[in-house]
C-alpha cells in the first residue's frame, strides 16, 4: 500500500511480513525458544491501564525530551537492531538520514552492515547518536572501535550484557549463513564464524562470555561517554550498576531473543524503580533507566515514563518501517508517534499531562502488571 495508508507501527511490520525474503524476516522476527519473552513484551503493555486526569488545559503539550543529556524531539530512541541490509539495501543509513531530519536518536549496532564511518558520515553534522557495544574477546578491537565512535562525537555507549551467548532462535536457525548474503559485513570480527546455524549466530561468535562486573572500570578508563548496561532484568543488577558508577541501565530482554521466559523490561521497571528510591533520587538525574521491547503506540512510551522511566527503545518498530518504504518508511514512523503531532500529542492530551514532566505513576494503574 502506499505510504499515507500506512496508520501505526503495526502496519509496517505486516508488510515487511509479506515483502521480506525468508531469510530477512527469519532473523529479524524471530526470538528464543518457544517464543513466550517476545509476546511477553506486547502483553505486559496490556496489562497497564491508564487513570487520566481531566481539565487541565491541554492546548499546548510537548513530548520533547532530552536522553543523556542530548536533545530529542520524542521521548524514544532508535534501539540497535543488527544487519540491516538483510531488509534494505541502504541498511541502517535509512535510520540515521530519517534520524537526522526529524531530531531522533539512533543507536548504531557494532554488528550493522553498513560500516560505522559510513553511518557517521551519512548523518548531520550535529546529530546525536549512541553505540551499542558488543565486547570483542580481543579487548584492543573494542578499545579501538570504542575510542573512534567517542572521536567521531557518539554521545552514548550502550554495552550489551545480556548475550554472552545468542539465544536459539529456532526461526532462524533453520536457515543457513550463506556468504555475504547478510550484507554482513562484520569486519575484523568475523573469524571463526559457524555458517550452518543461522544468521545470529553466524555473526555473533566473537562475543566475550567472560565479561564482568569486573571489567566496568577498564571502560571506564577508555572513554568519557556515558555509559549504559544494555539488558538489565532485575533489581538486583541495577543497585549493582549503579554502584559501578555508570550512567544508567536498560530494561530489556534483547526484543525476546535471549533467555525465554525472561519477564518484560516494563515489568521489572516497577521493582527496579522501588529499589532505586531506596538509593537516593528518583528519577535520578545522574542515572538513567531505560526500557525497551515491545513498545509499539505512544500510549506504550507514556506507560513507561510514568513509571519512572527516562525513555524507551524501539526495535523491530522501526527496523520493519525501513524494510517495507527505506528512510521514507522511518520518517513516516517518526510521524505517526509524534515528530509531527500524531499518536503523543493525543495520548498526553487525552491523559491530562502536558508535558512529560507531568507524568507521574498515578497516570497509571499498573496493579495487573505484576503477576505476584
Ligand atoms: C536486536 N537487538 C539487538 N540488541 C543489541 O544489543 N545488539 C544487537 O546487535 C541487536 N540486534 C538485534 C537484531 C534484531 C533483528 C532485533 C529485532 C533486535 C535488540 C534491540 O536492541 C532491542 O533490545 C529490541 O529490539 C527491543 O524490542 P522490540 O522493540 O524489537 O520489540
Amino acid at each position: 500500500p502506499p505510504l499515507n495508508e500506512i496508520l501505526n507501527l503495526h502496519d509496517f511490520e505486516a508488510i515487511a511480513k509479506v515483502i521480506l525474503p525468508d531469510k530477512a524476516w527469519a532473523y529479524y522476527s524471530s526470538a528464543s525458544d518457544d517464543e513466550i519473552t517476545i509476546r511477553e513484551n506486547r502483553a505486559a503493555y496490556q496489562r497497564v491501564w491508564f487513570r487520566p486526569r481531566i481539565l487541565r488545559d491541554v492546548t499546548v503539550v510537548d513530548w520533547s525530551t532530552t536522553i543523556l543529556g542530548q536533545k530529542s524531539s520524542l521521548p524514544v530512541y532508535i534501539s540497535a537492531t543488527a544487519l540491516g541490509k538483510l531488509g534494505h539495501p541502504d541498511g541502517e543509513l535509512n535510520l540515521t538520514r530519517a534520524a537526522g531530519k526529524h531530531g531522533v536518536i539512533q543507536m548504531i549496532p557494532t554488528l550493522a552492515s553498513c560500516s560505522f564511518d559510513e553511518i557517521l558520515d551519512a548523518a548531520q553534522p550535529d546529530q546525536s547518536l549512541f553505540l551499542q557495544l558488543y565486547v570483542n574477546r580481543d579487548r584492543s578491537i573494542t578499545k579501538r572501535y570504542v575510542q573512534h565512535a567517542e572521536a567521531r562525537g557518539v554521545k552514548g555507549l550502550f554495552i550489551t550484557v545480556d548475550a554472552p551467548q545468542l539465544g536459539r532462535r529456532e526461526k532462524d536457525m533453520r536457515m543457513k549463513f550463506v556468504g555475504d548474503d547478510a550484507g554482513a559485513r562484520v569486519q575484523e570480527n568475523m573469524s571463526g564464524v559457524k555458517k550452518d546455524e543461522g544468521v545470529a549466530r553466524a555473526i555473533s561468535s566473537f562475543i566475550d562470555p567472560s565479561l564482568s562486573w569486573k571489567d566496568i572500570p577498564w571502560f571506564r578508563g577508555i572513554t568519557k561517554m556515558p555509559i549504559i548496561l544494555k539488558g538489565v532484568s532485575t533489581p538486583e543488577d541495577a543497585l549493582l550498576a549503579l554502584e559501578a558508577g555508570v550512567q544508567g541501565i536498560v530494561l530489556s530482554n534483547h526484543g525476546g531473543r535471549q533467555l525465554d521466559t525472561s519477564r518484560s523490561g516494563l515489568e521489572n521497571l516497577i521493582e527496579i524503580a522501588a529499589a532505586l528510591k531506596t538509593r537516593g533520587p528518583w528519577p535520578n538525574p545522574n542515572f538513567s533507566v531505560f526500557v525497551d521491547g515491545g513498545v509499539r503506540r505512544a500510549s506504550d512510551v507514556l506507560k513507561a515514563l510514568a513509571l519512572g522511566a527516562s525513555a524507551v527503545g524501539i526495535g523491530r518498530g522501526f527496523l520493519y518501517a525501513f524494510c517495507s518504504y527505506g528512510e521514507a518508511g522511518v520518517e513516516k514512523a517518526f510521524k505517526i508517534l509524534g515528530c509531527i503531532q500524531e499518536e503523543f500529542e493525543m495520548n498526553l492530551r487525552l491523559l491530562g499531562a502536558r508535558n512529560l514532566n507531568e507524568l507521574v505513576p498515578e497516570m497509571v494503574d499498573a496493579s495487573a502488571l505484576q503477576s505476584h
